[in-house]
């Protein structure tokens, strides 16, 4: 009974996306290709590409954004859960920058509402950066050539909080993968995907995972419950959007990930306890759709999965003006 029920739910929101965000795609396909990031200013770009890179916004000098969402790896850190200040161990996995512009709202639980709203709070997170807003703005207002670049780009005599975040947001914006085999094959090229790829695809659709990963992003547009059929034994405290709400009924419920470049992204779920794609796919299937891929639709989807890994930005390391003799010192111990 209950099953039934709880597959009824899945019905009702494979219905609901394919009547709202199906129905406006000019293709039939419930997933759309990402198109390049338009950058509207460059210069703010780049100084959001510094503050990115530069780990002097942590008390320690030694972490900076990047640490944890690598550029080089898929804009994670690949770890179960994040080491922050002073080697603390983080309470949930980091989900990647790439392609975060396209969620409905940022963390797992949804809390912040964009991204720049999300970037002020890991340098005051004391078991992330360990800062402070104030120290972080005196060590760019420290160093002259910041203090000049942040004039150009917002014409104001003192660098504040609000800038820096709004930098880093900007940066972040362009953080998009567009161009990945499946995109190729949705704009028309038929033989950018193999058969199995398109085996794995078929079974996605099929099995009903669209219902909660479709989108341009496959996903990051809803919140939904992560063991819908089966509860999940889940490694990390972490309550999901109830937290944010207050609701009893929003307990569990996560940010449902974007799958793009899932196959860099690893390891998966909030806590990070999934080692694999294909452990990521079997318990998916159970767990939100009741059901038990046999070995060979497992490696299906997740060679369908592998496909969505798209161009990675293309950054060139920025070079950090350097501190000078007034800048606060780091703390690393
Ligand atoms: C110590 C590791 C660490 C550092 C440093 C860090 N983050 Fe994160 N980041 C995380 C973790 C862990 C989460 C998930 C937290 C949650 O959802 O509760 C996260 C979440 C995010 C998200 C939301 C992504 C999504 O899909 O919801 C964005 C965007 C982000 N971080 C950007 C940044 C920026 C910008 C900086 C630098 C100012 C930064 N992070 C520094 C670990 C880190
Ligand atoms: C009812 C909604 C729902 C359905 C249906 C669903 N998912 Fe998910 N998916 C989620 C949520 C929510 C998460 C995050 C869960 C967590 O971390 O606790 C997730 C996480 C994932 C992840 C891990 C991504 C990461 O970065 O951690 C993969 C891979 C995935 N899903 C694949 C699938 C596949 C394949 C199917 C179909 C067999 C599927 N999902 C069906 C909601 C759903």
């Amino acid at each position: 009974m209950r099953t039934q029920a709880l597959y009824l739910s899945v019905g009702a929101i494979l219905l609901a996306a394919g009547a709202s965000t199906w129905a406006a795609k000019t293709s039939d396909e419930p997933i759309s290709p990402i198109e390049p990031a338009v950058i509207k200013n460059p210069a703010m770009v780049e100084l959001g590409k510094k503050l990115f890179f530069d780990p002097r916004l942590s008390k320690s000098g030694f972490i900076s954004c990047n640490s944890c969402h690598n550029l080089s790896m898929g804009g994670t850190d690949n770890l179960k859960s994040s080491i922050g200040d002073h080697w603390q161990q983080g309470p949930i996995n980091a989900p990647t920058v790439l392609n975060s512009s396209m969620s409905l709202a940022q963390f797992w639980d949804g809390r912040a509402k964009d991204l720049k709203a999300q970037a002020g709070g890991p340098i005051a997170n004391p078991g992330e950066m360990g800062f402070t807003h104030e120290l972080a703005v005196s060590v760019l207002q420290s160093i002259p050539q910041y203090v000049t670049e942040f004039h150009k780009v917002f014409g104001k005599d003192k660098v504040d909080i609000d800038q820096v975040t709004e930098a880093i947001a900007a940066f972040e914006e362009t953080l998009v993968t567009p161009d990945s085999r499946f995109d190729q094959w949705l704009k028309g090229d038929k033989k950018a995907l193999n058969e199995k790829e398109l085996a794995g695809y078929t079974l996605f659709k099929s099995a009903g995972c669209v219902a909660c990963h479709n989108g341009p992003a496959v996903g990051g547009n809803s919140f939904q419950k992560m063991g819908l059929v089966e509860p999940y034994n889940a490694k990390s405290p972490a309550e999901g959007r109830s937290a944010v709400t207050g609701k009893d009924a929003d307990r569990f419920n996560f940010k449902v990930p974007s799958l793009r470049n899932v196959e860099l992204t690893y390891p998966y779920f909030h806590d990070g306890e999934a080692a694999t794609l294909e452990q990521a796919v079997d318990t998916m299937g159970r767990l939100q759709l009741g059901r038990k891929f046999n070995p060979e639709e497992n490696s299906q989807i997740v060679a369908f999965l592998k496909t969505l890994t798209g161009k990675q930005p293309d950054i060139k390391l920025p070079i950090l003006p350097p501190s000078n003799n007034n800048t606060p010192r780091p703390q690393p111990f």
